[in-house]
């Protein structure tokens, strides 16, 4: 196996100096999930922004339970603690969607979308993967935690598992990145969106703009439940509006989307 690189960590930790998102920052060669480690340290008390990223993850984890496949030293894997006011919840997703988009377009001038509700993609396949985990004590928030996983020098055709689904900046420019300059990148404009929705502002806007399932045939699939049509518009909280072909309309919360083609 190739020589891991590893991450200017503490490159990253000065160039955050003075930001929410970074306010600490716990780096560890493995771990089994960094969702785990970030909610142990949201329990005991550590402050909004505490990022945990790890080079390799025995139990990495997405949206449905399913397994994230990353290669040791080659992506980035990671998850902040937020501790954002519950109607600011929604653009959590929205503020870590954005940023990856961010970082996709300064690193490689390519345009990123997002397929709704939080994988960004190029060219129809995955470049990042975004999951959000709170903790609610009664009826009030203790945490989020956002977790990111975003591929940097995968070379996808050497996984059979995701060759046919997932990207990466390597991928999509022919150039190795600086893994280290997109985990700054990533955490700066992170950071300035969380600074955003912290002053109460909407991530809507931009987010919708960014959106490949708008206006696309979809069919959305939640359990055994599958709702086709066109994906119209999202409200404030996200949620998708589905009209489908009988001319009513649904409101999507959650689940997984096909577009298409
Ligand atoms: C998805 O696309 O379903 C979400 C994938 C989220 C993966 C990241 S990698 C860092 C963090 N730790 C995990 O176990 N999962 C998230």
């Amino acid at each position: 196996m190739d020589t891991i690189v590893p991450l200017n960590i503490d490159g990253v930790r000065k160039a955050l100096s003075g930001g929410i998102v970074g306010s600490a920052v716990h780096y560890h060669a493995l771990l089994p999930s960094t969702m785990d480690e970030a909610r142990r340290l949201a329990l005991d008390g550590a402050p909004d922004g505490t990022v945990v990223i790890a080079e390799e993850q025995t139990k990495g984890r997405g949206r449905f339970s399913r397994v994230w496949v990353s290669p040791p030293g080659l992506n980035l894997a990671l998850s902040v603690l937020l501790r954002p006011e519950i109607p600011q919840l929604p653009y959590i997703n929205m503020a870590a969607a954005l940023a990856v988009c961010d970082v996709v377009h300064e690193l490689t001038d390519l345009s990123a979308s997002i397929k709704w509700p939080n994988d960004v993609r190029i060219g129809g396949r995955k470049l990042s993967g975004i999951l959000v985990e709170t903790d609610m004590v009664g009826r009030q928030l203790n945490h989020a935690v956002v977790g990111i996983g975003m591929n940097v020098n995968l070379d996808p055709s050497q996984h059979p598992e995701i060759a046919e689904i997932a990207t990466s900046i390597l991928a999509e420019s022919g150039r190795e990145a600086n893994r280290s300059e997109a985990l700054r990148l990533l955490l700066g404009h992170l950071d300035r969106y969380y600074a955003e929705i912290r002053g109460g502002a909407s991530l809507r806007e931009p987010w919708a703009a960014k959106l490949e399932t708008l206006s696309m045939t979809i069919q959305v699939r939640w359990g055994d439940d599958v709702i086709e049509g066109t994906g119209e518009s999202v409200d404030e909280q996200g949620n998708l509006m589905v009209r489908k072909a009988d001319g009513s309309s649904v409101t999507v919360v959650a689940g997984e989307v096909t577009l298409q083609v």
